[in-house]
């Protein structure tokens, strides 16, 4: 019986000893927010205090290289799987899948096949024992592999942003019966809705949504620290996409080109997907003459740096516009003031990321990192194994506070330095060695100094 009683004891305290070192060794948990459409020079152009705040006491990247097309869609799901387009399969906000002949449209998104071909981060999370959060960011509230994030809302555009935040602290918290969420994912649709509609060049109207965005950042932080988050957490903050300015004297219209009966109409702008119907050879023929500020390539020519081509979803001949050039069927109508979606190699496609927290080094920042380096970030902040994907921590590391990392203009500033010394010492030296009388031996006179200067014993 006291053996029993003995071994209970024993076995408590050992448990509780256990927790705490696994408390100790579980790491940060992590908060990602993405502010749909932030353009990285929205960061220059407009004050954004509380941003700055954050990533003065963390890191800032000031363009994330995000991947093609630089949609909403394929971009927050390479965000939270480090994969290309072409690698998880959401390759525009209008697809047709030739194999299943499925049709996906953004506002009707939910069957997983689509989203299948990857494994988000909410999901792997939950293979190490981890709850996970995903709040409103595209597919987190499609069943992907069977699965969701432990916690999330179905999306509604009418759901404020402070609400978001509620649920995503409370569940971070957790309570008496769960855990609290390791990563939770946030999403926002601004500054991306009134950059359509009011145009990136706006800026009276930029002004206006970027102090909401950043008063919203204040009301984020102000609640994690309310909630005792503030400091605990990693948090990130980044986005999918920039903006540019559209017009209507920028119109491409496809009418002009070829009849519409030649063709099937997957995706319009800026980024167009066609399937011809009769003649392949004579459809991408009219249409790769058809204006000079659209290219056309088939499906086989698109170029590598794209990624944009290994994937079924992806249509027989595509077209993309030029930066500021809008794509439609016919008329004069501009339908956006401002749009995304060209070729990721434009800065004005590509948003920024910022981020804090005990992992983070403090008041760091680097011009630029690929997007799809943040997922084997994540993956390395919370110790979870990363899946197959498009990322490298070669860069990312450098944003760690644990890593030690060579910065390269700093070394070549060192070294630069060091050679400039020395060259002027040895200038110096021999500046003043010619002046010296020839036979005099300034340093053994030193010695000598108050003394005869010219012992010769002394020699
Ligand atoms: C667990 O850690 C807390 C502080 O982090 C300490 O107060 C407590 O005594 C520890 N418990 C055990 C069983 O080690
Ligand atoms: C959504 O897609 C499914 C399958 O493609 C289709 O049957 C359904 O009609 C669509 N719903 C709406 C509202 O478009
Ligand atoms: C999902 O679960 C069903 C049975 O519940 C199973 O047949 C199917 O293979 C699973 N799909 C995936 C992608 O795991
Ligand atoms: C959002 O609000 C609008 C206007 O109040 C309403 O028509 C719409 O149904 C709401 N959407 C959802 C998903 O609740
Ligand atoms: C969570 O979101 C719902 C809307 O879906 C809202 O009614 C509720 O107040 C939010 N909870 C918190 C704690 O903010
Ligand atoms: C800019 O946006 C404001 C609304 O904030 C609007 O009143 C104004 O006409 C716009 N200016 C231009 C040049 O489009
Ligand atoms: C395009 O469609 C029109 C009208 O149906 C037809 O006359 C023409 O031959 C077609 N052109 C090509 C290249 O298929
Ligand atoms: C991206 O990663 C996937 C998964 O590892 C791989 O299949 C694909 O070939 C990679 N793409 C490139 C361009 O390396
Ligand atoms: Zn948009």
């Amino acid at each position: 019986m006291l053996l029993k009683i003995l071994l209970g004891v024993l076995c408590c305290v050992g448990a509780l000893a256990t927790e705490n070192i696994t408390e100790q060794l579980s790491p940060p948990q992590l908060l990602l927010v993405s502010f749909d459409g932030f353009r990285a020079d929205y960061l220059r152009r407009f004050p954004m205090p509380n941003l700055k705040l954050l990533y003065s006491q963390g890191v800032l990247v000031e363009q994330l290289t995000n991947v093609f097309i630089t949609k909403t869609f394929p971009n927050h799901y390479s965000l939270v799987t480090g994969l290309y387009a072409e690698s998880h399969g959401i390759l525009a906000s209008n697809m047709y899948d030739p194999v299943s002949h499925e049709h996906f449209h953004i506002n009707n998104d939910s069957n997983p096949m689509w989203w299948n071909e990857a494994r988000p981060l909410w999901i792997s999370a939950l293979d190490s024992g981890y709850k996970t959060a995903a709040m409103m960011w595209p597919g987190s509230d499609v069943t992907i592999r069977n699965r969701t994030a432990t916690h999330f809302l179905p999306y509604n555009p009418n759901v404020t942003f402070k609400q978001r935040v509620g649920n995503v602290t409370k569940w971070m918290l957790g309570d008496e019966k769960e855990k609290g969420a390791m990563f939770a994912a946030l999403y926002w649709e601004e500054p991306d809705r009134s950059g359509h509609i009011f145009g990136p060049d706006n800026d009276t109207a930029m002004s206006e949504v970027l102090k909401e965005v950043d008063d919203n950042i204040g009301l984020l932080i102000s609640e994690l620290k309310i909630t005792g988050l503030w400091g605990r957490v990693n948090i990130l903050i980044t986005s999918d996409h920039g903006m540019t300015q559209c017009s209507a004297q920028r119109l491409i219209k496809l009418d002009n080109c070829l009849h519409p009966d030649n063709y099937t109409l997957v995706d319009l702008s800026p980024v167009t997907a066609i399937i011809p119907l009769k003649d392949p050879e004579a459809v991408f023929k009219l249409l790769d003459k058809c204006h000079e500020h659209m290219k056309a390539y088939k499906k086989p020519d698109i170029p590598d740096r794209l990624h944009y081509r290994n994937n079924d979803r992806v249509q027989p001949i595509i077209l993309i516009a030029d930066e500021g050039w809008t794509i439609v069927r016919r008329g004069d109508k501009l339908p956006r003031l401002g749009d995304h979606g060209y070729d990721n190699a434009l800065p004005s496609m590509h948003p920024f990321m910022a981020a804090s927290g005990p992992s983070f080094r403090q008041g760091y920042r680097i011009s630029s990192l690929q997007s799809v380096d943040i997922y084997p970030l994540m993956c390395k902040l919370l110790s979870v194994p990363p899946q197959p994907n498009n990322g490298t921590m070669t860069h990312a590391r450098c944003l760690l506070a644990a890593e030690s990392c060579w910065d390269v203009p700093l070394v070549i500033g060192l070294v630069v330095g060091v050679l400039l010394l020395l060259t002027a010492i040895t200038v110096l030296f021999r500046f003043l060695s010619s002046r010296r009388p020839p036979g005099s031996r300034p340093f053994q006179r030193l010695q000598v100094d108050d003394d005869d200067d010219d012992d010769p014993m002394l020699e």
